[in-house]
């Protein structure tokens, strides 16, 4: 972690360079939504890239979802966003400043006092803008933003902007079973806008109100299913390896383990320091009450540790409720499992009933339902349990921004003191990947040779040409804009068809081949 770097130092970086501007800035900005600019959006496209080729290119068993935004509206209730996707709200009633009863106690180092069904503040809570002890009761306001469907604007026509990319998922995963040719286990990817209509959009884009996320449904066999197949569950404590190919006798603990490590290793792959990266397990009612488990990958951004990505394990809990919901089946068939079941005489299916029985009354569920759920499993279906690593792309670019932000000093070749402002970004994800520059821009002949090779290198990479100042200006734009390397066409590149090379980070300066810095980038970028 950048440990001086503060969150104003860093948005006017991002400002002046073209990174990120704050939305409709013209009219006087917009508050929780935000602008990406010239380098931001290529440095927002080069993060979903390289997410869907980790998560669905590079794997054999993820295919992708691109859904739409607004869906029926039956899905909100379904997943349970329209009665519960909620936020205590507490107004200040002599400034009128609005604000979220859970921060404003977190920042005041109470506690929030919640009962079943209501939140209260406890005693000498004050507005943190005015300082008065007179706000309301916090009530809860649900995070959606509402709109209308067609030209008449009544309770029919109501609509909801997704506030998760997930939902279409589980509401597609019938259609998606019928032609994606995949078995559990298996996941689904989509990534895209999800709007939240935050009660104090804060830290920069860290909570916003439009933002981008990129997640994953890996639907995976329930663990009475494995242990019918393989006779037995992975558990952690078997030590499976996390970074081999998955076995079928995992267990859903082994796969949540599993996608934690997956996702860590993405992110250190592309530049976040192994000792930024956290894990916070929840606990107790901070756990949705399906949830079997759940971990933030934290991040230690300028303003402390926060989440990045969360990774839950929500059993089969969202297809259950809509199966429920729309009355159709969510059940699959496991030709598989179904093969297994059939080796097993009726002692043994007897007792592997009793089995589930006992484990599920022991959790509070009915013998009746743990009956009717093994009957099942015998005919070979089931309804999938999924892990679900959900990651924000925006937090993510932010998190970028901030570990790549650096101030150096340093000395030139002169022996003069002199300061930089540098982009450490790893160049799978540098907005620019090289600049290109003629050392002059009145020798025709070397100009046109500087942009030959300019067009040769865009083609692959995302090049940047620039032509006016000293080239020691032009290295400090580009150190700015955090483009990993520069290329200098010189009088002699037109003699040898070399070029000089300068590193963004130690700005050492080194002469090669054009073909050599082909191979260079090509192995360094990835
Ligand atoms: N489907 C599960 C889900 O949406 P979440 O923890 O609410 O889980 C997942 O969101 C990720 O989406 C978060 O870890 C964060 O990176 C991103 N995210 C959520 N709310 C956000 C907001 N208001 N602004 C920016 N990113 C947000």
């Amino acid at each position: 972690m950048n440990k001086t770097l503060d969150l104003e130092t860093l948005a006017s970086l991002c400002k002046r360079r073209g990174f990120i501007f704050q939305s409709s800035e013209l009219y006087g900005g917009i508050n929780g939504f935000w602008d990406y600019g010239p380098l931001g959006c290529e440095l927002k496209r080069n993060i979903k890239d390289a997410w869907w080729k980790a998560v669905v290119r590079t794997r054999e068993d993820v295919v992708g979802l691109e859904a739409s935004i607004i869906m029926h509206p039956a899905i909100w209730k379904a997943s349970g966003h329209a009665d519960g996707f909620a936020d205590p709200m507490v107004d200040c009633k002599d400034c009128r400043k609005r604000f979220r009863a859970d921060q404003l106690c977190e920042e005041q180092g109470v506690e929030l006092i919640k009962t079943e069904a209501t939140f209260a503040l406890p005693d000498g809570v004050q507005c943190p803008a005015c300082g008065s002890k007179n706000l309301t009761p916090p009530r809860s306001f649900n995070l959606m933003f509402k709109t209308f469907v067609g030209p008449v604007e009544d309770e029919t026509n109501v609509a909801w902007l997704r506030p998760e990319t997930a939902q279409a998922i589980f509401a597609q995963f019938s259609n998606i079973v019928a032609t994606a040719r995949q078995k559990v286990p298996f996941g689904v990817a989509q990534m895209g806008k999800s709007f939240r209509n935050e009660i104090n959009p804060r830290n920069y884009t860290f909570r916003s109100r439009e933002f981008e996320q990129m997640e994953l449904e890996f639907f995976i066999r329930p663990d009475e299913a494995v242990e019918l197949i393989c006779g037995h569950v992975t558990q952690l404590d078997d030590k499976p390896d996390l970074m081999g190919p998955p076995q079928a006798s995992w267990g859903w603990n082994v796969w949540l383990h599993y996608w934690i490590e997956q996702r860590l290793t993405w992110y250190r792959a592309i530049g976040l320091p192994e000792a930024d990266l956290e894990q916070y397990w929840q606990v107790g009612d901070e756990l949705a009450h399906y949830a079997r488990a759940c971990v933030d990958i934290e991040y230690a951004f300028p303003f402390g540790v926060q989440e990045l990505e969360g990774i839950a394990a929500r059993a089969d809990f969202d297809l259950t409720q809509h199966q429920t919901h729309s009355g159709k089946h969510m059940d699959i068939f496991d030709e598989t499992l179904k093969q297994a079941a059939a080796k097993l005489d009726d002692p043994a299916r007897e007792a592997f009933t009793r089995k589930v029985v006992t484990d599920w009354t022991r959790q509070g569920k009915s013998e009746e339902d743990a009956r009717a759920f093994v009957a099942k499993l015998f005919d070979g279906k089931y309804i999938p349990h999924v892990i679900e690593p959900s990651a924000g792309t925006d937090r993510l670019a932010l998190a970028l921004l901030s570990n790549a932000y650096d101030e150096e000093t340093f000395t030139d070749h002169k022996g003069k003191t002199d300061t930089r402002t540098v982009m450490r970004f790893h160049p799978s994800i540098a907005p620019i990947k090289l600049g290109v520059f003629p050392l002059v821009k009145n020798k025709p002949e070397l100009y046109g040779k500087a942009r030959d090779i300019f067009a040769q290198l865009q083609r692959r990479w995302n090049c940047f040409w620039d032509e006016s100042g000293a080239i020691g200006r032009r290295y400090r734009r580009m150190d700015e804009a955090g483009t990993p390397w520069c290329v200098t066409v010189d009088f002699q590149t037109l003699d040898d068809d070399t070029v000089t090379l300068r590193e963004r980070d130690n700005m050492q300066q080194v002469r090669l081949s054009l073909s050599d810095l082909v191979d260079k980038l090509d192995a360094e970028i990835g």
